[in-house]
């Protein structure tokens, strides 16, 4: 048998072994021999709404990155346990944000401005526990590329001004989208007092968007838009709202992974698809919808990098640990972080879509 064969056979050993005691969840990102294994496979938002409802799952094994896990430990029950194959699976986007960074933001806005009246914080999934705490510590909450306009809407709705990080591209996408006039939104440059504005530019903005983003969506480019029309006049361009705004503006349709997906698989044979998003979705998509053109936006591989970590060799350790007694890589925030950081992600459920 060769390797990859026998790692398949050791999970599915695994899996028979521990029956409902264990949940796999996979997000859309993985690579085809690792997702086979998920219970459960999904967007960002839909991976939280089913770890917050494996209650009788004693391990949950997300296969993503970091800040997913750390998701799936917040909203997971007493007594569940939730691993991550790779440690070191992180979020370059994730990573752009921390909570000194934010909380000096606040402090430098909270100068000209009542924050806790003006200014609501939010934070999208892809951040750490402590900015998720951050948000439930100040009235704000969790959002992800699926329910974005939601969030966003609930908080206009509650205070005049947002301050969203990490990701300046979905924030700016989904302000565009509701009507909010470019000039109404301004970048925060963390590295600068004030985010780089002057007090008068500050007080006028609606939407702070931190100066963040993905190193995967934000390759994608306009010309590449333009390049695909070129080629076939009846293209269809997709993308992730990760993607720069010129981009999003130049394709037909953006939205969540789970959008795409769906879209791809309500269309007819024979629709032809150039899709701005991570590679292993990409392809996925193209083998199983053989009867449609699929293709990436991009002439090369989009790959994330940290989403690649999780491997059939560290996925077969982490879960034979279990079956040894071992918890290999559990996932752990503090109560103090994790209670604050519920309360943002529990307002993003009850949010919405
Ligand atoms: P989704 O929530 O759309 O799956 O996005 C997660 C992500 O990390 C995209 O880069
Ligand atoms: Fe993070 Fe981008 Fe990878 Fe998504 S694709 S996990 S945002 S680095």
């Amino acid at each position: 048998m060769s390797d990859t064969r026998t790692l398949e056979s050791r999970i599915w050993d695994v899996k028979a072994t521990l029956g409902d005691r264990l949940v796999i969840l996979g997000h859309h990102y993985q690579r085809d021999e690792v997702i086979q294994f998920a219970d459960f496979r999904g967007d960002s938002l839909k991976l939280a709404r089913d770890a917050s409802r494996c209650t009788e799952a004693e391990y949950i094994v997300f296969c993503g990155v970091h800040f997913m896990a750390e998701t799936a430990a917040i909203l997971a029950q007493p007594g569940q346990t939730v691993l991550l194959p790779a440690l070191e699976a992180g979020c370059f986007l994730a990573d752009m944000a921390n909570r000194q960074d934010v909380e000096r933001a606040w402090r430098e806005l909270g100068e000209i401005m009542d924050v806790e009246h003006e200014i609501m914080p939010i934070t999208y999934v892809n951040s750490t526990a402590e900015l998720k705490a951050f948000c439930g510590d100040h009235g704000g909450l969790v959002c992800t590329s699926s329910n974005a306009q939601a969030a966003l809407t609930w908080a206009l709705a509650r205070r005049p001004r947002v301050l969203f990080f990490p990701d300046q591209h979905l924030a700016r996408n989904t302000g565009k989208r509701m009507g909010i006039p470019l000039d109404d939104m301004q970048l925060w440059d963390f590295t600068e007092p004030l985010g780089g504005l002057d007090s008068d530019t500050a007080r006028q903005t609606r939407l702070f968007l931190w100066n963040g983003w993905c190193n995967v969506h934000w390759r994608f480019t306009p010309q590449m838009v333009t390049a695909w029309r070129e080629r076939m006049s009846d293209i269809r361009v997709i993308v992730h709202p990760e993607c720069p705004m010129e981009v999003v503006d130049l394709a037909d349709e953006a939205g969540s992974t789970s959008y795409i997906i769906q879209r791809i698989e309500e269309s007819p044979p024979g629709a032809h698809w150039a899709i701005g998003t991570e590679f292993n979705l990409v392809n996925r998509l193209k083998s199983e919808h053989p009867d449609q053109f699929i293709e990436s936006l991009s002439p090369g591989p989009s790959s994330c990098r940290t989403m690649n970590m999780i491997t059939l060799g560290n996925l077969a350790a982490v879960v034979e640990g279990l079956v040894a007694g071992q918890l290999i890589h559990p996932i752990t925030v503090p109560e103090d972080i994790a209670h604050s950081a519920r309360i943002a992600l529990e307002r993003m459920l009850e949010v919405g879509r």
